[in-house]
């Protein structure tokens, strides 16, 4: 899809958990695929800010994002009706699957209000959708209601144990694994979450040979593919190194688990 420069007002900027928020932006239009992100200014810092949204309509989009510093300080002192510059949409998505598949959706952190996104879409389709809420503690644990609204399951990991099952969300796929007993070659899994739950997921993903998409966070500057400072190793037969790097702004940010390089 075309991307778009554009004005946008703040619908509503509210504190939805420990040190987490949720702002709905006007889209003027605009609608996002799960999985694409989209860029927007923030007062007095030069760089853009990228997110990736967690709810897409013609009117509204919306978005959670965490306090990690003083740019997202400021994003959650900013009133309804502030006028912001967005970018958007950008990036490539997840692929959507069969009708008659089984999506496994996991989410770490920050990474699970877009598969809120993913699970509304794929909703209108004939896929069976579980998900898993992976997160540091029960204060934290986003999305919980949107998800049980269109999955067949909810689990959530927590690593302090305060809710769900103990542990992280890899181990939650492991569960569901036993309990949906379908074959893996109907099972997708889409994730977005922090590198190291990713690692581990293409782990997992490996060995019981389940196509897996990851939506990765890095840190963007430039954002469209100017500063290479989101660049990820991505499996090269061609390189002596085994590997090349793709910008995730530019090439992604989503990924299927095979093309990634682990060190
Ligand atoms: Fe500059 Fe991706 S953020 S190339």
């Amino acid at each position: 899809m075309k991307k778009h420069d554009f004005k946008s007002k703040i619908v509503s900027n509210k504190k939805i958990a420990e040190n987490f928020y949720r702002m709905e932006l006007e889209s003027k239009g605009i609608l996002f695929s799960a999985g694409e992100f989209f860029q927007i200014s923030v007062p007095t810092h030069i760089l853009r800010r990228p997110f990736a949204p967690s709810y897409s309509d013609s009117e509204k989009f919306a978005y959670t994002y965490q306090i990690v510093g003083e740019g997202t300080e400021m994003l959650s002192k900013l009133a309804e009706g502030t006028e912001l510059s967005v970018i958007a949409p950008l990036g490539n998505g997840f692929t959507m699957p069969e009708d008659n598949s089984t999506a496994i959706l996991v989410g770490g952190g920050c990474g699970t209000p877009s598969l809120a996104l993913l699970a509304t879409q794929l909703s209108k389709k004939n896929v069976i959708i579980y998900s898993i809420i992976g997160s540091r503690s029960s204060c934290t644990v986003l999305e919980k209601a949107r998800l049980e609204k269109y999955s067949k399951k909810v689990v959530v990991t927590t690593d302090d144990g305060s809710e769900g099952l103990k542990g992280n969300s890899v181990n939650g796929v492991e569960s569901i694994l036993k309990e949906a007993k379908c074959n893996s070659s109907t099972i997708n899994i889409f994730s977005c979450g922090p590198a190291p739950m990713l690692k581990s997921l293409t782990q997992l993903a490996n060995r019981e040979n389940i196509n897996t998409e990851l939506s990765f966070e890095e840190r963007m500057a430039c954002g469209f593919g100017a500063c290479m400072g989101c660049v990820i190793k991505i499996n090269s037969k061609n390189t002596e190194e085994g590997f090349v790097y793709k910008r995730v702004c530019h090439d992604g940010p989503v990924f299927n688990s095979k093309e990634i390089y682990w060190q």
